[in-house]
């Protein structure tokens, strides 16, 4: 074979083994590991200037991301589902925090929370989807399961109305908060046929939190000719409120604390290692394997218009 062909075949063969290698694992990997802290991931960085949303900031993941944030000098706009309990928690943090009211299962109160922000005129660098809940018990809101509501439901309103705002910003991020428990979803994957719950209750937290990932990779996708990005990240199994109505038995040994629980959303909203990394999914500060609903591009479009269809007369 001539030297030129052999060079292009050899050259050819490394591009077609290259592209069968899954996206996770050609994302920059980091030497963080499942112990390190939210201050370790963002020591060194200087946020000031940045402004950042996160829901959820008055207890655990939260509220660690809002103080480790702030700490470096970022604006951070905490959510909680009353005023009260936001002003209380912004006011622990050292750093500029501020409170709004958002309350996810009610949509009159996440178009509430996007307007004020909005109010407050900046561009968003890091909007931060963490709020949650586990229910041991099968709930709905408006008929439709509670935790695919409040994970999913209420965040994509609130994403769509404030969206523009994370474009405009010099490189603006979306992060869900997801869990590694998106694999323990229903068989089929999201259930586009009947989302009350019914028949798949005890599976419902997976489903909300599968719908979280396939959010995050549509959105990336929706983002694809802008500067913004949006991923997904499991904070692994933390040591957090979310637990409270869980039976002890719920609760897997060796717990992280809230501290290293924020280390990945840290790690994701704002190092400089991932500034060109979208549609990927993260634990422990590194790429990680999904499930394959989660990798489904289909299902991610069709969760989008889905979610359309049922916000509709919320969205802008
Ligand atoms: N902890 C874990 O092991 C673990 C594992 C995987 C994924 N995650 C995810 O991590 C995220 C944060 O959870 P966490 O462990 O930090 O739990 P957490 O300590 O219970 O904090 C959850 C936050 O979400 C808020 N929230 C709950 N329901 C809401 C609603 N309807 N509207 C608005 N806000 C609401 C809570 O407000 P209140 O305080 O008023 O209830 C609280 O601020 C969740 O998305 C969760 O699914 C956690």
């Amino acid at each position: 074979m001539k030297r030129r062909a052999f060079l292009q075949q050899a050259s050819l063969a490394a591009v077609a083994s290259y592209a069968s290698i899954p996206s996770w694992a050609k994302t920059p990997s980091s030497s963080f590991t499942r112990s390190s802290t939210a201050e370790q991931v963002t020591a060194g960085l200087n946020l000031t200037g940045k402004t950042a949303v996160v829901t959820g900031c008055n207890s655990g993941i939260g509220f660690e991301t809002m103080r480790v944030l702030a700490l470096r000098g970022a604006h951070v706009i905490g959510t909680a589902r009353t005023m009260e309990k936001g002003k209380a928690a912004c006011g622990q943090v050292k750093g500029k925090a501020t409170p709004v009211a958002l309350e996810l299962t009610d949509f009159a109160s996440v178009v509430a929370c996007a307007n004020a922000i909005r109010a407050m005129n900046v561009n968003i660098d890091m909007l931060i989807l963490n709020a949650g809940i586990t229910l041991a018990d099968w709930q709905q809101v408006n008929g439709i399961e509670k935790q695919f509501v409040v994970h999913h439901l209420g965040h994509f309103i609130l994403t769509n109305r404030v969206l523009d705002r994370v474009i405009a910003a010099e490189q603006g991020r979306v992060v869900t908060v997801g869990s590694g428990n998106h694999r323990d979803a229903p068989e089929g994957g999201i259930q586009f046929d009947d989302l009350s719950g019914r028949g798949w209750h005890k599976k419902a937290y997976a489903h909300s939190k599968l719908a979280n990932g396939l959010f995050s990779l549509e959105l990336s996708q929706r983002l694809r000719n802008t500067r913004a990005t949006s991923n997904c990240l499991s904070p692994g199994p933390v040591d957090t409120n979310i637990r409270r109505d869980l039976p002890a038995s719920a609760f897997p040994p060796n717990l992280k604390t809230p501290a290293q629980g924020a280390a990945t959303v840290c790690y994701v909203a704002a190092h400089p290692n991932l500034k060109h990394v979208t549609g990927e999914y993260f634990a422990d500060c590194n790429p990680a394997q999904q499930s394959a609903y989660q990798t489904d591009r289909a299902m991610a479009a069709k969760l989008w218009e889905v979610s359309a269809r049922l916000t509709r007369p919320y969205l802008i």
